[in-house]
């Protein structure tokens, strides 16, 4: 351990700055706190107040190098093994869109896996990359997807020779890892970089009981959710370069494509709280995890000792698509119960006021982070669970609530850039099939896109996001959040127009 993992170089040059009590002759406006609304600074303090300075401020992120502000970011990079780090205070989906932008510079066309986040695919947007889709292996008795299998990505990079690379989700929401070591070693093969949205595995490298990250096992280019589970505030993330990714996608344009994407106003709350967050990981990350981990797997124990509920864990291991299981998500399954995700949800809200990360018909999702009084937390959701499936009854099917497989995805008409900039109309959804989708339609939970701007659409996807939505759950990315309409793409271009 470095002596300098100890301190939080960025925070400290904060609280510094905000203890001379300078003349404040910049922004923002609040001054620190005075001119701040009496609510807000008693909601959130004048300490949060007077630290939140703008960049550009010396001693801060200007001035002799390295700056608070750089030394911060390498440490970040030396705690995750990267060769640079970015900080982010657009939460990883700034990681995505960076990611999509850098990778253009190496060629038009990428390979992307299905289940992407939609950050991923308003990233084909900005950079206009053409994507080639590698479907994630289905679970067809959780009704989830999981990760990339290594043949399907060598199969869809054999399909497009001028992939500028390859981009994959790993852990997904529910927990699942993919085998990244072989993902990165074909990506190479064919000569191109690896991106991996670790968005929900920020934690990883701090306990050697967890699946190994993504950093470590050759991916060029990570992206970090670093609010998820290590807990900085919202919206702040990381973008972690690896020694390859130097080589195979260049610095330079990572670091062109973060500032374009970037707020020229970043918070520095939302920075600072990177800071502290990585030495907290650093630090103590081992030991919080393990405690966390302990009582996750108590927490496991008994959910499944309650009639009807199985939980997600390391039994999925070696399943299609799931190399390694991450146990920081308690992932319930209640197929054996007469309530879907949809119905126990609010049920658990109502009961016990417990909010869970994601729901859908066959899986609840609670999430934990590193730090936190996880004991507490699981010991409330499990007595909930109990209580709500006692209330839910078992299922009478025994275990079988039948799952739709989501259809196969529509042909690529045009690049998702194109339609979404396209002229565009919005006709009734009972009259889109067979029109290319100006929009994404992701039903959420879990945010997986079923049609992405430049498909075309059919009957069986539109009839499946209905679906999706009569059973309570909501469509991302759909300009007609009820689905009465759907945008799409003027073809003949005489009429139209972006009404
Ligand atoms: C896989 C994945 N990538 C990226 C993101 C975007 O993260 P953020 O909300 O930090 O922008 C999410 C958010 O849930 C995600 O699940």
């Amino acid at each position: 351990m470095t002596a300098s993992q100890k301190q939080a170089p960025y925070l400290k040059a904060l609280c510094e700055y905000a203890a001379r009590e300078p003349a404040r002759l910049h922004v923002p406006g609040h001054k620190g706190g005075p001119g701040a609304d009496p609510l807000l600074l008693e909601a959130i303090g004048e300490r949060a107040l007077s630290l939140d300075i703008p960049a550009l401020t010396y001693g801060i992120d200007i001035g002799p190098d390295p700056t608070p502000f750089e030394e911060a970011q390498q440490l970040a990079a030396q705690a995750w093994g990267a060769k640079r780090a970015w900080f982010l205070v657009n939460g990883a989906s700034q990681g995505n869109l960076s990611a999509g932008l850098a990778l253009a510079h190496h060629g038009d066309e990428v390979v992307v896996q299905r289940n992407a986040h939609s950050s991923a695919v308003d990233a084909l947007v900005l950079s206009g990359l053409r994507p080639t889709f590698a479907a994630p292996e289905l679970d067809p008795e959780l009704g989830i997807a999981h990760c990339l299998a290594p043949q399907t990505l060598d199969a869809a990079l054999a399909r497009t020779p001028g992939a500028a690379g390859a981009w994959v989700v790993s852990p997904t929401y529910f927990g699942a890892v993919a085998d990244v070591g072989a993902l990165a070693e074909i990506a190479h093969a064919r000569g191109v970089p690896l991106i991996v949205d670790e968005a929900w595995g920020a934690h990883m490298a701090f306990h050697e009981d967890l699946p190994a990250h993504a950093l470590s096992l050759g991916a060029d280019l990570v992206i970090s959710s670093t609010h998820k589970i290590v807990g900085s505030l919202t919206q702040s993330a990381m973008l972690h370069l690896g020694e390859g990714g130097a080589e195979r996608i260049g610095e330079d344009a990572v670091d062109r494509a973060v500032t374009l994407t970037e707020s020229t106003s970043p918070s520095s709350l939302l920075t600072a709280s990177l800071d502290a967050a990585r030495r907290l990981a650093f630090l103590h990350g081992r030991e919080l995890l393990a405690q966390t981990m302990q009582t996750l797997a108590d927490a496991r124990a008994q959910i499944r000792a309650i009639d009807g509920l199985d939980v997600l864990d390391e039994r999925m291991t070696g399943r299609a698509g799931v190399f390694a299981y991450d146990p920081l998500r308690l992932a319930v399954d209640i197929r054996g119960i007469a309530a879907t995700g949809y119905e126990l949800a609010p049920m658990l809200r109502e009961s016990g006021d417990i909010n869970l990360e994601l729901y859908g018909q066959n899986v609840v999702v609670a999430v934990f982070g590193m730090g936190e009084r996880a004991l507490p937390e699981a010991t409330r959701l499990v007595s909930a669970l109990r209580e709500a499936s006692a209330r839910a009854g078992l299922d009478p099917s025994g275990a079988s609530t039948s799952f739709a497989a989501p259809p196969p995805w529509g042909e690529l008409a045009m690049t998702p850039r194109e339609a979404f900039l396209g002229s565009q109309e919005a006709v009734p959804a009972a009259d889109a099939a067979g029109r290319i989708a100006a929009e994404s339609l992701a039903t959420y939970p879990p945010g997986i896109p079923n049609v992405l701007p430049g498909e075309r659409l059919t009957a069986q996807t539109l009839a499946y996001v209905q679906r999706t939505l009569e059973l309570g759950g909501s469509v991302r990315g759909a300009s007609d959040r009820l689905l009465h309409t759907v945008r799409v793409v003027v073809e003949d271009g005489s009429h139209g127009g972006r009404r």
